[in-house]
């Protein structure tokens, strides 16, 4: 056999396990866009007056997840999301105490998991998983400023004065998520995970 072509073949194969990681992210893209949410179903950018009235770092991280979050999904995935961040930091002390007072003074927002799910660490957590997907490329300084952003963003835009407005917006994706996708809707349902 051909010395060249057999040395041309060891390197494909050679080259093969570099090539790997870009088909895994390919599938996770797939996966995440073969898999809808009814987050998916809300807009993907928030509108400038809200974001000027944000801290300049939680606008910072805002920037970061236009960017990275939206490389298997977009970025409507995390902005339309039912979680929510007690603010408090790393503090899960600080959480905690947040998390309580919620629970004393706005009890509606425990009681409608399609529309809120409040828990300490929950974006944190989710940051995490997706950093640690196969394919993610996700600096940790800007998981931890989009964290950061979506801890702040939480609390700010779906609860206390802006908790109706939130709610409508909410209802609204999951019902036009229920007509669009109704086998989806069903097994999301089945799963407790809308
Ligand atoms: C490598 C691909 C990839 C990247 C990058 C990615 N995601 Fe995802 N995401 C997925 C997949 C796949 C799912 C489907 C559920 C799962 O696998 O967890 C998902 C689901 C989600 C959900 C829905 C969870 C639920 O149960 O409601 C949220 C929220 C989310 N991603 C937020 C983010 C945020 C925030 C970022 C950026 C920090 C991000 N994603 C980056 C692949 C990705």
């Amino acid at each position: 056999m051909n010395r060249k072509w057999l040395f041309a073949a060891a390197a494909v194969l050679m080259a093969a396990p570099l090539l790997a990681p870009n088909a895994r992210a390919m599938s996770e893209k797939e996966k995440a866009l073969a898999s809808p949410y009814p987050n998916d179903l809300g807009p993907d950018s928030l509108p400038e007056s809200v974001l000027k009235t944000y801290p300049a770092e939680a606008q910072e991280g805002y920037k970061f997840l236009r960017k990275r979050c939206a490389e298997c999904h977009t970025a409507a995935r995390p902005l339309n999301s039912r979680f929510v961040e007690p603010s408090g930091g790393i503090s899960d002390a600080k959480q905690e105490a947040a998390l309580a007072v919620m629970k004393k003074d706005q009890p509606e927002l425990f009681k409608n998991p399609q529309v809120w799910e409040v828990s300490t660490k929950i974006w944190n957590r989710y940051v995490k998983r997706m950093m640690n997907k196969p394919g993610a490329n996700i600096p940790p300084k800007e998981a931890k400023a989009i964290w950061e952003f979506l801890e702040y963003d939480g609390v700010a835009r779906k609860t206390g004065k802006n908790a109706a407005s939130w709610k409508e917006h909410r209802e609204k994706l999951v019902k036009e998520f229920a007509a669009k996708y109704p086998k989806r809707y069903a097994e999301l349902k089945a799963a407790n995970d809308l």
